[in-house]
Order: C-alpha cells, then sequence, then structure tokens
C-alpha cells in the first residue's frame, strides 16, 4: 500500500526548496505533545462496540477505513468528513481524525487485537511536515500524536507505514469497502465484505447512552438555529436572495458553535417547498409566503439532528396554509404515538399517510376514498406526498442505510432506535387538482425521536409544532 505524505503533495506553483532551507528545517524544533490530553468520554462506548463487532467476526482480519480526501477542483479538497462506521468504532471528534487512517481487527486466538493505523504527519523529519500543502503541518495543522491518539480515545495507534507488515500476511481478510479506493484496490474481495458493511451499519442501529446524549446536543444545536433564522426574516424579507439570508444565519450558527451541519440545509421558500430537497436557496423569502426549512447540526462527535418547521415567513399564517398544516400535524401526531418498542418501523409511515389520506379526501381531491388510497396497490395520495415519513437518524442523516430490510424497514422498534417522523404535503403551483389557494405550499414537520421503554420521547419537543405556538413563538423573538 502506498500512503501521501512522504513524497509532500505540492502544486506547479509552489516554490522550490534550496539545500540550506532543506538542512534548516531538520533542526531546533522543541518538543510539542500534550501532557493535558485526558480520556474522552466515548472511549469506554466506543470500546464496546469494537468488542461486539470482534465477536460478530472471529478469526477474520477486519480493515475499517476512515477515508480520503474527495477533490473539489484541482488541488482543492472538500472538508475531510470520516466514514460513519469508522466514527462508531473509534468515537473520535471531527478534528482529531487524520485522513487514510485505517482501523485493523487482527484476529487472535481469543478475539482480536484492534490497532489505529496513522499517517505520521507530525514527523519532522519528512519534508511533508512543511511541504505538503494536503497534509503537512505547517499547512493543515498539527494532529494528534500516536501517544496521544492512544491517552484520548484509549486505543492502540500505530504508524500507518506498519500496516502492511500486517496486511501482507495471508488470513482472510474483510474490509468494509466504498470509502478508501486504495484500500479496496490493494486488498481481494473476500464474500463475505458485505457482510461486515451491514453489520457495521445495524451496529448503530440501537444508540447507547452516549449516542443519546450527543443526539440531544445536536437537536439544541439545532433548536439554537431555527431561533435565529427566525430572528433573521425581517432581513431575509427585504432581501432579493431571502433564503440565501436563512441559509447562511443557519450555518453561522453552527460554525460559531463549534459544529457542522449533517446535510445541506434546505429554505425553502414558497413553492420551492414543493421542491423536496431545495438545496439551491437561492430564492426571494416572500411576506405572505411560508418557509420550509430543513436543517441539522452535527456537532463534534458527528451526530447529527434533522429537524424541519414550515414557518410563515411574517409571522402569521394563512387560512389555507393552517388548514394544510394542520393535516400534516395531524399525520405526524399520529405517527409519533405509533413510535413504542416493539411496534412495526412501518406502523409509523401508515399512521402518517392515513391521516394525510383522509385530510386530502376531505378537501376534496383524491378520486377514491381515503381508505381505498391508503391500499398499499393504490396509493394516489401520495401524489401529494411521496416521501417516506422517516427514516433512522444518527451518525448519519440517513442512519444504518446499509441495514437488512428486516432489521429496519421491516423490521421492528427498539429501545434505543432514534428516527425521524417527517411526513409532508406538497401541492405544486402548477397542481390543476387542488383550488388555487392551496397551489404552492409544502408543508413539512420533522422531528427526531428517541424509542423508550415507555414508547417515546420527542427530542426536539421545544420547538414550537402547532400553528398558534409558532405565532407565538416567532412573535416573541420579534419583538
Ligand atoms: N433532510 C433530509 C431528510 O429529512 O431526510
Ligand atoms: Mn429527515
Ligand atoms: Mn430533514
Amino acid at each position: 500500500m502506498t500512503f501521501d505524505g512522504e513524497k509532500p503533495v505540492t502544486t506547479s506553483y509552489d516554490l522550490p526548496v534550496t539545500e540550506p532551507l532543506r538542512a534548516l528545517m531538520r533542526r531546533g524544533w522543541g518538543e510539542r505533545e500534550s501532557e493535558i490530553i485526558t480520556a474522552h468520554e466515548s472511549a469506554p462506548w466506543s470500546a464496546s462496540r469494537r468488542a461486539s463487532v470482534s465477536a460478530r467476526f472471529p478469526g477474520k482480519r477486519l480493515l475499517i477505513p476512515a477515508g480520503r480526501f474527495k477533490v473539489r477542483n484541482n488541488d482543492c479538497d472538500y472538508t475531510f468528513r470520516a466514514n460513519s462506521a469508522f466514527i462508531h468504532l473509534t468515537g473520535m471528534v471531527a478534528g482529531d481524525i487524520v485522513p487514510e487512517s485505517i482501523l485493523l481487527f487482527e484476529p487472535t486466538p481469543t478475539g482480536h487485537e484492534v490497532a489505529l493505523f496513522v499517517h505520521p504527519k507530525n514527523d519532522r523529519n519528512l519534508e511533508s511536515f512543511y511541504r505538503d500543502r494536503r497534509h503537512g503541518e505547517f499547512w493543515v495543522g498539527r494532529y494528534l500524536s500516536l501517544a496521544e491518539i492512544k491517552k484520548k480515545y484509549q486505543i492502540n495507534a500505530r504508524n500507518i507505514r506498519e500496516l502492511d507488515e500486517f496486511i501482507l500476511s495471508k488470513k482472510e481478510t474483510l474490509v468494509h469497502r466504498g470509502e478508501d479506493p486504495d484500500l479496496d484496490n490493494n486488498i481481494p474481495a473476500h464474500e463475505k465484505d458485505g457482510e461486515l458493511t451491514v453489520a457495521l451499519s445495524e451496529l448503530r442501529l440501537k444508540k447507547d447512552e452516549f449516542e443519546i446524549g450527543e443526539m440531544r446536543k445536536a437537536v439544541q444545536a439545532t433548536i439554537r438555529g431555527f431561533a435565529d433564522v427566525v430572528k433573521s426574516l425581517p432581513e431575509a424579507m427585504a432581501h432579493p436572495r431571502g433564503e440565501r439570508v436563512i441559509d447562511g444565519t443557519f450555518y453561522k450558527r453552527a460554525r460559531t458553535d463549534g459544529n457542522e451541519l449533517g446535510y445541506n440545509t434546505i429554505a425553502a421558500a414558497g413553492a420551492h417547498a414543493c421542491v423536496l430537497h431545495w438545496i439551491r436557496n437561492d430564492g426571494p423569502a416572500l411576506s405572505g409566503d411560508l418557509l420550509l426549512l430543513d436543517a441539522g447540526v452535527e456537532v463534534e462527535s458527528h451526530y447529527t439532528a434533522d429537524i424541519t418547521r414550515t414557518l410563515p415567513i411574517n409571522g402569521k399564517f394563512t387560512a389555507a396554509q393552517r388548514t394544510i398544516y394542520e393535516i400534516v400535524l395531524t399525520a405526524q401526531e399520529a405517527g409519533i404515538r405509533a413510535v413504542k418498542p416493539g411496534a412495526k418501523y412501518r406502523d409509523i409511515n401508515n399512521a402518517c399517510m392515513k391521516v394525510l389520506a383522509e385530510g386530502l379526501s376531505r378537501i376534496g381531491v383524491l378520486p377514491v376514498s381515503a381508505e381505498e388510497s391508503i391500499d398499499p396497490n393504490v396509493g394516489v395520495h401520495r401524489r401529494w406526498s411521496v416521501h417516506a415519513s422517516g427514516h433512522m437518524l444518527g451518525i448519519d442523516v440517513h442512519d444504518c442505510a446499509k441495514a437488512r430490510g428486516e432489521q429496519y424497514l421491516d423490521g421492528e422498534l427498539a429501545v434505543g432506535h432514534v428516527l425521524t417522523v417527517e411526513p409532508g404535503l406538497y401541492i405544486q403551483p402548477d397542481d390543476l387538482l387542488f383550488p388555487e389557494e392551496f397551489r404552492g405550499i409544502g408543508i413539512r414537520i420533522e422531528d427526531d425521536v428517541l424509542v423508550t421503554e415507555d414508547g417515546v420521547e420527542v427530542l426536539s419537543r421545544e420547538l414550537p409544532r402547532d400553528p398558534d405556538s409558532i405565532e407565538s413563538w416567532m412573535a416573541s423573538l420579534l419583538q
């Protein structure tokens, strides 16, 4: 395997290095190891997750890469974000993960020895530390040393150059594929590679206590962003690209709190709300229209919230907007009531869809009865609601996506699952089946819920949901 760093990543416009400079750069550096690093709160939790993985794959060598840089253009990369299985098994926070790291489970007679192989970016004997614009300490900042990683994450950390010693010895090896092209190309495919990826996804279905704490932080950070957005609405209304004001306001809150976004913000004003993943966010935000804001903060530990509120931009719902809003709200309440341990995952979607179909039927737009429409072989109400009413949530916004159907879509809810409940109705501006006053209205209400022993806890309950509470909450922020 080859790893970047020994040959610095430079560009055509970098200045050459002279011999005297090269010689001077090799000496005169002090020790920078930090003494104050202590074990991170995630350490015991990720150790226990690693133990589950070890027990599930006895005798097999396992390789789980952090992932590589993704080029945006020429020599500029997207901000690095490690893959979620790696994050789950190391517990590392965003700034501490070194791109190209690889987590190795080496089988032993009693289980596995686990080691994290990390690029030695702080090695001052290498030119890369001052020349490498992708990895060098002079360019991207200092990384934790191997000793610091051991101390903070309680995991054996080694120089990635030593990984070959292991992977060149013949042993059945499974790779979590699709994250590191070099690893994928260097290790022959194994018929059980896919099983590893599925197991790592399913291991994330039930959140432990640490994870639930992080989800609560993500939700609270997101709520702060929603409040800031409400305060920014007068500025947004006065701006030709009001959606950008909203998008930027939410992002500013996430970034200044020390966080990231879990996905691109959807700041959809007016009929843009009918575009389910409207992330262009370049339209105006007009008084009298609604704003559908679907946004989630990803905290340092990488856990994200995923919340949607549909708000009247000028603070007051119109009668037509309220009519549609109330249907979606009732649908969401029915969906949330369906959440309890042992319930079928699909019950949530069914509960939401039944209420949506009944509401559409009352307005008189369904060509069949609500009862007929919710027959899975009919489903015509879905013209106005084509997405599912939720998904698992965690390190990924659409978490556990590689879990088998029987564990997820066709499975049962269990204590510790965290998911969204997010029904919506979207009446396209050119939908001639709806009376004119409803056209261009798009409403989604999305909350993040935890399955508990007693049923359900709505993690995002502090964010107002019913139209009256939304109006008074907005008024209180705007005075
Ligand atoms: N924000 C994407 C979703 O709600 O699934
Ligand atoms: Mn969602
Ligand atoms: Mn969402």
